[in-house]
């Protein structure tokens, strides 16, 4: 029986237990990612100076890069967020960087796509703090929009749903192809060290495939945190089980993918775990039962990063000056 032809999981773990080492890149768990394909440019353009700027929040200080910063893996780095009025955050930002190859949107999966992701920062209190119809009658006072939003839909009138179909058409050309890892699936045998390619077999053997797996090496499945052993959070998320209800979703998170892991500290839906070192540790005992040596955890961790890619490059947009007519931020309005 061929291994693509079982269920994913089994499949995955099957190959594992093979301990597979050729670099084809058809029978590796994990493929490779593949570039943007474009096919409305004025919608992307649109989509990016919306995602930079910052008066779609209340305050006019807050964009989605401030919070997804694209010099920085598209995160922030910092264990939980800071939104309107300096409010911690309840939660780690994931990255935006290939995205569009999650199941879902959020660590419980609350939205079902970008676009659906999109509107929910504007409006969120602890975030941007703003509103949908105040947001767009913001935009509609910026001549420079209008045109663009009439050269992207042929229609100048602008509202949330073409916002946020901007921003995700945006964030689906956020993808990193041509890391080291996929040029040696693609067949390069020395685009990565021997030691990155033992710790890619001990990633295989020890059974983290399971779960991050596929193009994003993860972001297609949920999974519980602490299947062997209880992870102890320092956030109050209670997972899968805040969407659906169900016992049996208690605790289940995204499995987050780990392209570019190496710039998406810290880690974990709390942000406690803050090198990869520890994250690798964590991961091994709790999810698996293991006991990495500092030998096999580094090498472990010197394979993940052989998956940082390309990272977004473009002209940081230059955003249309606000009109006259424009509402000012008010950054300091505690009501
Ligand atoms: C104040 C910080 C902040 C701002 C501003 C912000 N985000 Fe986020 N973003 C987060 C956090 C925190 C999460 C995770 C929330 C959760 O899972 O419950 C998140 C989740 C996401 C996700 C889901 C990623 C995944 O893997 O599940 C996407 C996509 C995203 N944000 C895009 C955006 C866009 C687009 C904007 C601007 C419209 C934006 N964000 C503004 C903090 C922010
Ligand atoms: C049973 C499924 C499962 C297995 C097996 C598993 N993981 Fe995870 N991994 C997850 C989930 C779920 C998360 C997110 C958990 C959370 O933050 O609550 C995660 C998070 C991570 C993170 C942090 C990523 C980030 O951006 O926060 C790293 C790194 C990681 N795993 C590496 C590994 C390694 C290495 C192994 C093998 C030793 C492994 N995982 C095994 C499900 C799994």
């Amino acid at each position: 029986m061929k291994p693509s032809a079982l269920s994913c999981t089994v499949a995955l773990i099957f190959t594992a237990m093979i301990g597979q080492s050729a670099a084809t890149a058809g029978n590796e768990p994990i493929q490779p990612i593949t570039s943007a394909k474009v096919t409305n440019p004025a919608l992307v353009e649109l989509g990016k100076k919306l995602y930079f700027d910052p008066r779609l929040s209340k305050s006019g200080f807050i964009s989605c890069n401030s919070c997804h910063n694209l010099s920085m893996g598209g995160t922030d780095n910092i264990k939980t967020s800071i939104g309107h009025h300096w409010q911690e955050g309840p939660i780690n930002a994931p990255t935006v960087l290939n995205s569009s190859l999650n199941l879902a949107q959020f660590w419980d999966g609350r939205a079902a796509d970008l676009q659906a992701q999109a509107g929910g920062p504007i409006a969120n209190p602890g975030e941007m703090g703003f509103s949908h119809t105040l947001a767009v009658g913001m935009l509609q006072t910026i001549p420079g929009y209008v045109a663009e939003f009439k050269k992207a839909f042929g229609s100048d009138q602008i509202d949330i749903d073409k916002v946020t179909k901007a921003i995700a058409a945006f964030e689906e050309t956020l993808v990193t192809p041509n890391s080291r890892f996929d040029q040696w699936l693609k067949g390069n045998k020395r685009a990565i060290s021997k030691d990155e390619l033992a710790g890619y077999q001990l990633f295989k053997k020890t059974g983290c495939i399971a779960c991050h797996n596929g193009p994003a090496v993860g972001g297609n499945s949920f999974q519980k945190m602490g299947q062997v052993e209880a992870y102890k959070a320092s956030s109050p998320a209670e997972g899968r089980f805040a969407v659906t209800g169900k016992e049996a979703d208690r605790f289940n998170f995204k499995v987050p993918t780990l392209r570019n892991v190496e710039m998406t500290y810290p880690y974990f839906h709390d942000g406690a775990a803050n090198t990869l070192t520890e994250a690798v540790d964590t991961m091994a005992r709790i999810q698996l039962g293991k006991r990495f040596t500092p030998e096999e955890n580094a090498k472990v961790v010197a394979f993940l990063k052989t998956l940082t890619g390309d990272q977004p490059a473009f002209r940081l947009p230059i955003l249309p000056p606000s009109s006259d007519s424009t509402p000012r931020p008010t950054p300091f309005d505690r009501k």
